[in-house]
């Protein structure tokens, strides 16, 4: 097929229907919770997912789980391809067992939810959705039962990747019991989907209500800033080199401060003894989502990759060499974060995606070739669709 111009969604989200009804049944958090609405009266299913919720959670419906919403969605913006991953918290609050068989039933669901889609029009071969799978990723769980998930992955043809959170099994990512997964998912290619749920301390965010504003917008790429800063340091780049992680919302704060992390690194040998690499080098290896909501801030992430390429091991620690932005778009892919973030009266065209894709079309330097890669072109690469 002909590199087209698609519009690819890399981050968007289902609760899937099993799923939908274990969070029904539940009586703590995670939970989906029906009260009555305070303004209309009438019955309201609300989501609670994070250990502090605010607000008394966020209104639910069939946004969330039904596949003719997120196809309907899709029309609306003129996205043509979505890859699909489970929303947080996924398995991380089952016990072991529990974890992996509901693993091994979602995986299936989300395999037949996406080969049940359409076609593309004018691109047979193409379905309009695939997906990301889930590992049972909780303490106390068997390495060989997340390497029979990742091989059950592999098996279905329409999961391209998996999504993860960042608690690993109950030591975080950088924990080394983990390498024979990580060798496991490069070798089978699937790209890792690193997403946020915890955040960071919710005291951080002191006692007046600001709704959900500080967790999403500051404490969700935090946990990601430091889950990805982990996994570097720990050396599974220099391990695993072919390992594809794909970072939610454009790596937190990771671009900001890499340099910053770079300095503090060769302030400290024994760590710096670790890595083959300058940490900036790291970054290049790595994939970002477009969910950042400016073109400044888009450029920005694009500089940093492209850069990335100066830091080769012969580098490691000689400074700043200025790169080509349009590199570093290479490894950008939109996304949207749907269900999430809908509109707060019924307009048509959602926002949220309105905004990116204008920040996508805005970003200085990128001409439409750039443009077209962060779009769809490098998702098509990037999960084989192509
Ligand atoms: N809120 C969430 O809980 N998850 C997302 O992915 C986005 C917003
Ligand atoms: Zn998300």
């Amino acid at each position: 097929m002909a590199l087209t111009s698609k519009l690819v969604d890399i981050h968007t989200h289902i609760y899937l229907p099993r799923y939908t009804a274990l969070l029904r049944s539940r009586s703590s958090v995670p939970r989906i919770l029906t009260t009555t609405s305070p303004l209309t009266g009438a019955p309201e299913d609300r989501l609670l997912i994070l250990d502090h919720e605010p607000s008394g959670g966020r209104p639910v419906g069939p946004q969330y789980w039904a596949r003719d919403e997120k196809l309907r969605f899709m029309n609306t913006h003129g996205i043509d391809v979505s890859l699909v991953s489970s929303a947080n918290p996924w398995l991380d609050f089952l016990p072991p067992s529990e974890a992996q068989t509901l693993a091994s039933q979602l995986n299936d669901d989300l395999e037949e939810y996406c080969a049940g889609s359409p076609t593309l029009a004018d691109s047979p071969t193409l379905k309009r959705l695939y997906g990301f799978g889930l590992l049972p990723l909780v303490p106390g769980i068997p390495v060989p039962a997340l390497l029979e998930t990742v091989q059950q992955i592999s098996k279905l043809p329409h999961l391209k990747g998996i999504i993860m959170g960042t608690r690993g099994i109950g030591s975080g990512l950088d924990d080394e019991s983990l390498d024979p997964v990580w060798d496991a998912l490069s070798q089978a290619g699937l790209v890792v989907f690193l997403h946020p749920h915890y955040g960071v301390e919710a005291t951080a965010w002191g006692p007046k209500d600001n709704g959900h504003v500080l967790p999403l917008a500051l404490g969700f790429p935090f946990e990601t800033t430091i889950a990805t800063t982990r996994l570097i340091l720990s050396g599974v780049f220099d391990r695993f080199p072919t390992l594809r992680l794909l970072l939610a919302h454009s790596g937190g704060a990771l671009p900001q401060l890499s340099s910053r992390l770079a300095s503090c690194i060769d302030h400290d040998p024994i760590v710096a003894s670790r890595l083959k690499h300058d940490a900036r080098f790291y970054l290049g290896q790595l994939y970002f989502d477009a969910v950042a909501y400016g073109p400044e801030e888009i450029g920005f992430v694009s500089d940093v990759i492209a850069r990335a390429n100066s830091f080769s091991a012969s580098t490691k620690g000689s400074g700043f060499i200025s790169a080509d932005r349009r590199l570093g778009s290479k490894r950008m892919l939109f996304g949207t974060d749907h269900p999430f973030f809908p509109p707060l009266n019924s307009t048509e065209k959602w926002r949220s995606v309105v905004e990116n894709l204008q920040a996508i079309d805005a970003v200085s330097g990128w001409g439409q070739e750039e443009k077209d890669s962060v779009r769809g072109n490098n998702a098509l690469a990037l999960f084989g669709l192509i």
